[in-house]
C-alpha cells in the first residue's frame, strides 16, 4: 500500500505521527515562501505545508497543479491558533511535508471542483472527476453502507442471496422491455428483466424458502429525477409468510439499515394507513407526512352551487371537490396564488379557486375570494367548519375527476409545505395497505393490475374470484418514506385456478397467458407454497438518507433524462456486419400520424 492513511481521517489525535498520503491536488496556494496544498482523497481533505528548506521538494510542490496526483510524506502537526479551520473535519491539524512525488499530472480539469455552477451535464460527461468531490465519495460510501447493512441484516435472518437471469423474457411491471436480439435464434428477442419477480416466485416454488438479492432492474419508462431506465432493488421473497410476516421483516431491515448508517432509530412499528385513506387525505399514495396540511371533502355541500366548475364535479361519482386549508395562508400575494395555480395546471387542473379567511366569525364579510359569491351561507358555514379555518389561513379549492384533484392537491400540499417551511420531524416512514387490486384503464377500455398479475387479491368473505372487479382490494402493501415511494411488494398467488382467474379479469387470454407466463403457470401446478415478498429502491432510499434530490446524484454513472450515458455516449450505432449477424436492418424512421 502506498499511503499510511487517508488524509481525509487526519484528526487531532494524529498529531505528531508521521503519514504518507495520496491523492488529488484540490488546490495549491503560494504564501510568501510557503506553499500549502489541500489533498484530497476519498475520505477528504487535508493541507499539507511545503517549507522551503528542502528545496528539491519545494521545486517540485511549486510544480504541483490541481488534480496532479501525488505522494507526501510528513508529520502530522497543530495548526497555529488563527489558522484552525472549525468548517473542515481536518481543520486543526496540517501535516509538515519531508517528501513529495508527482505520480501523475493532469490536464487542466473539465471544471474546478469546487464550484458549484457546473451543470449537471458536465459532471455526467466527466463523470470520474466528479466522483472526486467529497460530497460524491459520501454518497458512495453511504451507499455502499447501506447495501452492505441490507445484506448482513438478510444473511442474518438466514436469507439466501441468489441471483437471476438478466437475458430473459418479458417481465410484466407495466413499462417497456429493454430488448436484446439473439444472434443464434434469428429474428427472436431477450428480454431485461424490470424486476426478477417471476424468477423469485419460481426460487419459491424450488423450494429456497428465502431468498434476496441486490437486483438490476430495467425498465424505458419516462425518466424523472426519481426514476432511472436501469436502476437497483433490495428484492427478497419468503414461503409460508402473509403479509405481517413481509412488512415485518421489511420493517426491521429498514430499522437496522437506519440505525448502521446514520444511528436514528425509526418508529416501531410504522404507521399504517389504507390507501383509500391516503388518497382522502392527501391525494397520493405515498403522502409525505411530515406536511400537516390534508385535504377535506365537501362535495356535499356544494352540490347546489350556481358555479357549475364545483356543482358539475360534486354531482358526479367519478368527481371530487375538496378542500385544503394552509395555516397562515392570509399571506400568500396574488403572484404566488397564480404561481401554484400555475404549478396544478401542470397536473391537468383548470384553476385554483381559494378563500383567504381574515375574520372568520364574521363570516362571508370576512372573507375575501373570487368564488365564495357563488356559495350559500351555509357552505360558507361547512367549510370553515369542516377545514377549521382560523383567521390568517387560507383554503384552497380543487373540482374536478378525482384524479386530477388528488395529483392536484396532492401535488400542491406538497409543495406549499416545502416553501411554507411546514416540514415537521426528518423521517416519515409508513406502509399503505388495502391497495384495490385492479384500476380501469379508459384507454384500453380494460382493467390493468395495479400492482403486478401475480399479486393475491384480498377476497372479502364468501367472496367468488369470478365475482371480482373494480371493488376487489389485493394483498399488497408499498413502504413510503418522506412522500417517496421505497418499496413495494406483496403476497403472491399460489392457485393456478386464482391466477387463471385473474387473468381472464385482466383481458389475458388463456394463450396469451401460457405463452407469456406458461412457466408459472406451469410451476403453480407442481406444489408452489404460499409466498410474498417486496422489493426496495435502493437508489431511492440511499437518495433520502444523503439529503440528496435526484437518485443520480447516488449512482455512479447514471443516464440522463433521455436515457444516455454522457460519459461512453451510449447508446451508440453498430456496425453493419454486427446487425447482419443479428439479422437485423434498421429502417428509416418512420412517421407516425
Ligand atoms: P415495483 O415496481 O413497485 O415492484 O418496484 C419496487 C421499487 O423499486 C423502485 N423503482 C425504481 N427506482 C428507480 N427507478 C425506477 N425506474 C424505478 N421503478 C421502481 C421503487 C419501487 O418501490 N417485483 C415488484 C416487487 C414485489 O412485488 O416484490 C416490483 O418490482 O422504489
Ligand atoms: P373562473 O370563473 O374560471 O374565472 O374561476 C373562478 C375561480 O375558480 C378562479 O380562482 C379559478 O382559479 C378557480 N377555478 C376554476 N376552475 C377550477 C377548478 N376546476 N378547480 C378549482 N378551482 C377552479
Amino acid at each position: 500500500m502506498m499511503r499510511s492513511h487517508y488524509s481525509g481521517a487526519l484528526r487531532a489525535e494524529h498529531i505528531g505521527s508521521e503519514v504518507t498520503l495520496c491523492g488529488w491536488v484540490n488546490r495549491r496556494r503560494d504564501h510568501g515562501g510557503v506553499i500549502f496544498v489541500d489533498l484530497r482523497d476519498r475520505a477528504g481533505i487535508a493541507q499539507v505545508v511545503f517549507d522551503p528548506d528542502r528545496p528539491e521538494m519545494f521545486q517540485n510542490a511549486e510544480m504541483l497543479r490541481n488534480e496532479f496526483v501525488i505522494k507526501v510524506s510528513g508529520k502530522v502537526r497543530q495548526r497555529d491558533t488563527g489558522t484552525v479551520n472549525p468548517n473542515m473535519a481536518t481543520g486543526e491539524i496540517e501535516v509538515l511535508a519531508t517528501d513529495l512525488t508527482i505520480l501523475n499530472r493532469a490536464d487542466t480539469p473539465p471544471f474546478q471542483l469546487d464550484d458549484d455552477d457546473v451543470g449537471e451535464e458536465h459532471r455526467l460527461r466527466y463523470r470520474y472527476v466528479d466522483l472526486r468531490r467529497t460530497e460524491m465519495s459520501e454518497r458512495m460510501i453511504t451507499r455502499a453502507k447501506t447495501v452492505s447493512a441490507l445484506r448482513s441484516y438478510l444473511d442474518g435472518e438466514g436469507f439466501l442471496d441468489i441471483e437471476t437471469p438478466i437475458l430473459t423474457r418479458a417481465t410484466p411491471e407495466g413499462a417497456r422491455d429493454y430488448l436484446v436480439p439473439s444472434r443464434t435464434h434469428e429474428g427472436e428477442f431477450f428480454a431485461l428483466p424490470q424486476s426478477p419477480q417471476l424468477f423469485k416466485q419460481l426460487l419459491m416454488m424450488g423450494g429456497m424458502d428465502r431468498y434476496y438479492q441486490v437486483a438490476r432492474c430495467f425498465r424505458d419508462e419516462d425518466l424523472r429525477a426519481d426514476r432511472q431506465p436501469e436502476f437497483t432493488q433490495l428484492d427478497m421473497e419468503m414461503s409460508f409468510v402473509d403479509e405481517e410476516d413481509v412488512m415485518g421483516t421489511a420493517e426491521n431491515m429498514l430499522r437496522h439499515v437506519f440505525k448502521t448508517v446514520l444511528d436514528i432509530d425509526l418508529p416501531n412499528p410504522f404507521p399504517r394507513m389504507t390507501y383509500a385513506d391516503a388518497m382522502r387525505l392527501y391525494g397520493s399514495d405515498k403522502p409525505d407526512l411530515r406536511i400537516p396540511l390534508q385535504l377535506v371533502d365537501v362535495a356535499d355541500l356544494l352540490k347546489g352551487s350556481d358555479f357549475k366548475v364545483f356543482a358539475g364535479p360534486a354531482n358526479d361519482p367519478k368527481g371530487r371537490v375538496a378542500a385544503m386549508r394552509v395555516p397562515g395562508g392570509n399571506s400568500l400575494t396574488r403572484k404566488e396564488i397564480d404561481d401554484y395555480t400555475a404549478y396544478v395546471g401542470r397536473y391537468g387542473a383548470k384553476g385554483l379557486a381559494y378563500i383567504k379567511c381574515n375574520d372568520v366569525a364574521a363570516k362571508r364579510e370576512g372573507l375575501q375570494s373570487p368564488i365564495i359569491k357563488f356559495f350559500s351561507d351555509e357552505a360558507i358555514d361547512g367549510v370553515l367548519e369542516r377545514t377549521g379555518a382560523q383567521d390568517g389561513d387560507l383554503i384552497f379549492f380543487g373540482a374536478d375527476s378525482a384524479k386530477v384533484v388528488n395529483d392536484a392537491l396532492g401535488a400542491l400540499r406538497v409543495r406549499v409545505g416545502q416553501d411554507m417551511k411546514m416540514i415537521e420531524g426528518e423521517w416519515a416512514p409508513m406502509w399503505v395497505v388495502d391497495f384495490p387490486m385492479f384500476e380501469y384503464d379508459p384507454r384500453d377500455k380494460r382493467l390493468v393490475a395495479l400492482h403486478h398479475p401475480f399479486t393475491s387479491p384480498n377476497l372479502a368473505d364468501g367472496e367468488v374470484p369470478s365475482e371480482m372487479g373494480e371493488h376487489t382490494l389485493s394483498r399488497a402493501y408499498d413502504i413510503v418514506l418522506n412522500g417517496y415511494e421505497i418499496g413495494g411488494g406483496s403476497i403472491r398467488i399460489h392457485d393456478t385456478k386464482m391466477q387463471s382467474e385473474v387473468f381472464k379479469l385482466l383481458a389475458i387470454s388463456d394463450a396469451e397467458a401460457q405463452e407469456k407466463f406458461g412457466f408459472l403457470l406451469d410451476a403453480l401446478r407442481f406444489g408452489a407454497p404460499p409466498h410474498g415478498g417486496l422489493a426496495f429502491g435502493i437508489d431511492r432510499l440511499v437518495m433520502l438518507i444523503c439529503g440528496a434530490t435526484s437518485i443520480r446524484d447516488v449512482i455512479a454513472f447514471p443516464k440522463t433524462q433521455s436515457a444516455a450515458c454522457l460519459m461512453t455516449d451510449a447508446p451508440g450505432e453498430v456496425s453493419e456486419a454486427q446487425l447482419k449477424e443479428l439479422s437485423l436492418r434498421i429502417r428509416k424512421p418512420v412517421v407516425e400520424n
